[in-house]
C-alpha cells in the first residue's frame, strides 16, 4: 500500500518479497493490551496510546484478537456482528483512526476472522432459531434428533459434553464444536458463503492488510453425520472431550475448498495475507496451503511451542516441519498465542532469549504474542477469578486459558499502567521485574533483545530472504546457516545450561548475543555461556 514507509531493505531479493514474508507479527489481543477508559478492559484507544511502543519495538505488523461486539463468553470468539466493533473495544471509527496510524508508521493490521460460528445472539442465528422456515435455518446445523430422542450422533464439543444442543421450541438439534453459545455456521450453505466473503471485503477495503483465519479445520463436518471412532490413546488423564477421535467431526476435506474461496476474495484486493490456524499434525499442514487452489499464504505453525525443548528435538521438528511444506510455501513460526502458555512457561529456565532467536532467525515469518518480549509467564489465577469457559466446563485438566492472557504491563505501578480501573484478570506478582518501563531502561533486557533481533532482520536481508542450511547439532549446540549472496549468518543457540564450545570453520564476527553484552571478532572458536545464542557473521 501507498501509504506504507516500508522497513529498510537493501537487495533486490529482499525487496521482491512480499511484506508478509519478511514480516514479525505481533499478537495482540486487545482485551489485555491496554484499557483507555478504566474499566478495567483493553480497548483500541489503548492500542493507539501504545503505538510509540510498537515503533520502538519494530514489529512489522500486528494480528488483533476480536475486538466485534460479543458477549465476551469465549474471549471475543463468540461473535455478534462481524461487520462493527464491539462498543467495549471502542467504535468503527476509533478502529479507522487506530488502522490510520499504524499504516503510517508502517505497521500493518490483521483481523481475527471467525468463521465457523457466531454468537448465538448473532442476529443470523436468531433469525435461524426463530421457526424451520426461516430463510436462515440452513445458515446453521440444524439436525432432528436420532431415533431415542438423544442427539443425531456422538460428536463432542471440545468444550466439554455433546456438540449438540436441543432447540425446544423448534424440535431439533443445532451443532457447535466449541461452547452451546457458539453455533456452527453450515459452510456448505452457498448463502451463507456469499455472506462470510463480504465480511471479509467490508474489512479488506476499509484498508486492513489481512487476517488470521479462526478453527479454520473445522469448517465442515461429515455430511452423513457418521460417529467419530474411540480414540485409541483416551485415558483418565486424557480431557474427556478427546473421548473420539474427531475423524468425521473435524478436517473434512470441504473445508480446504472454503478456505480457498476465501483465499479468492482476499486475493481480489493487492497485497493481502491470510494466516489461518490449522489443527493436525505436521504433516498435515502442506496441504492448507492448498492443493488445487491457492489456500492460506500461512497456516499457522506451533512446532516451536510444542517440541520438548532440545538441540536434538527441535532440529528433527524444524526440520519434518520444513519438508512438509509445499516446495515454494512460505513458513511460519510461532512462539505465543492466546490459546497456549507462555514459552517462559513451557521451556527451561534461561531459554526464553534463545527462543526469540531462533523464531526470528528461522526461514519465514516470526509470530509472537503481546508480553512474550517481556519474558512474562502465566499468571496465576484464583479459583474465584477464572474466566475461561473451557476451564470451567473441563476443569482439572490445566486447561485455563486465562493465565496467558493476563493483562500486558506497562510500569511497575499499581495497576502496572495497564488501567486506572480494576484488571479484568490479575496481574501476577512479578509485575515489578517484568515490565516495558523498567526492561527500556535496561540495554541488555530481553525486551531490548527482542527489538534487537527485528532490528537485525531489517538489516540484513540473509535472515528474510536468505537461503536456509542447517547444520549438524552436535553439543547441545542449535547451529543453521541463512546465507544471502556474499552474506552468511551463522546462528548457533546454546540449548543447555552450560558453558559449550562452538567450532566454526573460519573467523568469525559476533553481530548479535541473546545476552547482549558481547560483540567483536573471534578465531575459529568460541565459548558459549549457558543458555546463550549468537548470530554470527564472517569476520572482514
Ligand atoms: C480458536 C481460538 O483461538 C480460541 O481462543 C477459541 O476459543 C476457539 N477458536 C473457538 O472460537
Amino acid at each position: 500500500m501507498d501509504q506504507h514507509t516500508d522497513k529498510e531493505t537493501s537487495t533486490d531479493t529482499h525487496r521482491s518479497l512480499c511484506w508478509w514474508q519478511r514480516a514479525v507479527i505481533y499478537q495482540i489481543a486487545p482485551l489485555s493490551f491496554q484499557d483507555s477508559n478504566g474499566d478495567g478492559k483493553g480497548d483500541l484507544n489503548g492500542i493507539l496510546h501504545r503505538i510509540d511502543y510498537l515503533t520502538w519495538l519494530g514489529v512489522d505488523a500486528v494480528w488483533l484478537c476480536p475486538i466485534y461486539p460479543s458477549p465476551m463468553l469465549d474471549f471475543g470468539y463468540d461473535i455478534a456482528d462481524f461487520c462493527a466493533v464491539g462498543p467495549q473495544f471502542g467504535s468503527l471509527a476509533d478502529f479507522d483512526r487506530l488502522l490510520e496510524a499504524l499504516h503510517r508508521l508502517g505497521i500493518r493490521l490483521l483481523l481475527d476472522f471467525v468463521p465457523n460460528h457466531t454468537s448465538d445472539q448473532h442476529p443470523w442465528f436468531k433469525d435461524s432459531r426463530s421457526s424451520r422456515q426461516s430463510p436462515k435455518r440452513d445458515w446453521y446445523l440444524w439436525v432432528d434428533p436420532a431415533p431415542d430422542g438423544g442427539p443425531p450422533n456422538n460428536w463432542l464439543s471440545r468444550f466439554g459434553g455433546s456438540a449438540w444442543e436441543w432447540d425446544a421450541a423448534s424440535e431439533q438439534y443445532y451443532y457447535h464444536a466449541f461452547l452451546p453459545h457458539q453455533p456452527d455456521l453450515n459452510w456448505r450453505n452457498p448463502q451463507l458463503r456469499a455472506a462470510m466473503a463480504d465480511v471479509l471485503r467490508f474489512w479488506l477495503r476499509r484498508g486492513v492488510d489481512g487476517f488470521r483465519v479462526d478453527a479454520s479445520a473445522v469448517l465442515a463436518e461429515d455430511e452423513l453425520l457418521r460417529d467419530d471412532p474411540p480414540n485409541p490413546s483416551y485415558n483418565n488423564s486424557v480431557p474427556p472431550p478427546e473421548r473420539f477421535s474427531r475423524v468425521f467431526s473435524d478436517n473434512r476435506p470441504e473445508s480446504l475448498a472454503y478456505i480457498a474461496d476465501m483465499r479468492a476474495v482476499v486475493d481480489e484486493f493487492p497485497d493481502r495475507v491470510l494466516a489461518g490456524e490449522v489443527q493436525g499434525a505436521i504433516d498435515r499442514i502442506g496441504r492448507f496451503y492448498g492443493t488445487d487452489r491457492p489456500a492460506f499464504h500461512l497456516p499457522l505453525n506451533y512446532v516451536l511451542l510444542d517440541t520438548p525443548w532440545s538441540a536434538i528435538n527441535l532440529q528433527a521438528k524444524i526440520d519434518a516441519y520444513l519438508n512438509a511444506i509445499p516446495h515454494g510455501a512460505w513458513p511460519d513460526w510461532i512462539i505465543g498465542g492466546h490459546d497456549k502458555k507462555r514459552i517462559a512457561d513451557r521451556i527451561p529456565a534461561g531459554q526464553e532469549r534463545i527462543a526469540a532467536m531462533l523464531a526470528f532467525t528461522l526461514p519465514g515469518t516470526a509470530f509472537f504474542f503481546a508480553g512474550d518480549e517481556l519474558g512474562m509467564r502465566g499468571v496465576k489465577i484464583p479459583s474465584d477469578q477464572i474466566h475461561d469457559e473451557f476451564e470451567k466446563r473441563v476443569p482439572g485438566y490445566g486447561l485455563n486459558r486465562d493465565p496467558e492472557r493476563a493483562p500486558m504491563r506497562w510500569d511497575s505501578g499499581p495497576k502496572a499502567g495497564f488501567t486506572t480501573g480494576e484488571p479484568w484478570l490479575p496481574l501476577g506478582a512479578d509485575v515489578a521485574e517484568h515490565n516495558v518501563t523498567r526492561l527500556q531502561n535496561n540495554q541488555t533486557s530481553i525486551l531490548w533483545l527482542y527489538r534487537r533481533l527485528l532490528e537485525l532482520r531489517h538489516k540484513h536481508p540473509a535472515l528474510t530472504a536468505g537461503e536456509y542450511r542447517p547444520l549438524r547439532s552436535i553439543n547441545q549446540i542449535l547451529r543453521f546457516e541463512r546465507v544471502h549472496g556474499e552474506s552468511a549468518l551463522l546462528i548457533a543457540l546454546n540449548m543447555s545450561s552450560e558453558p559449550r564450545r562452538l567450532e566454526t570453520a573460519r573467523p568469525n564476527q559476533i553481530l548479535l548475543s541473546t545476552e547482549l553484552d558481547r560483540e567483536g571478532c573471534f578465531d575459529a572458536s568460541i565459548m558459549l555461556r549457558p543458555n546463550e545464542g549468537v548470530i554470527l557473521g564472517s569476520s572482514p
